[in-house]
């Protein structure tokens, strides 16, 4: 049990680890299909061009739907898309995005 407790411990710190090295292209594969292979499109014929808003606005926007403090009529979208991800992972994707 205790033996399965650090194994799991050093997982989370590998993963972590992970993280501070993101891949923004990885992450954004999924959001693509909406919102176009470089966040060109509007999705759903909704959304802001998502790679006009700059690195710090789309990391706005993703922590906003993931908190409810951000969005339009389809938010709803947007927080299931968002809710997944941490703080590294945001800005690993606003940062591929908005290069
Ligand atoms: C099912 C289609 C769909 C997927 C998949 C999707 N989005 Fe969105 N996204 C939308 C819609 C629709 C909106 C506009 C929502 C609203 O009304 O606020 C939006 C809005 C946004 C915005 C803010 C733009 C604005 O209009 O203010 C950002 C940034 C964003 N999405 C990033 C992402 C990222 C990053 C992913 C992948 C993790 C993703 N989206 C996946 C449909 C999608």
């Amino acid at each position: 049990m205790k033996k399965g407790l650090i194994v799991l411990v050093a997982l989370i710190g590998l993963g972590s680890a992970a993280v501070a090295a993101e891949d923004g292209a990885a992450l954004y594969k999924k959001c693509a299909t909406c919102h176009g292979a470089q966040g060109e499109k509007a999705a759903l014929g909704k959304s802001k061009i998502i790679k006009d808003l700059g690195v710090a606005g789309i990391i706005t926007a993703l922590k906003g739907y993931k908190d409810g403090t951000y969005g339009g009529p389809m938010k709803g979208v947007m927080k299931g898309q968002s809710a997944p991800l941490n703080d590294a992972q945001i800005e690993a994707i606003a940062v591929y995005i908005a290069k």
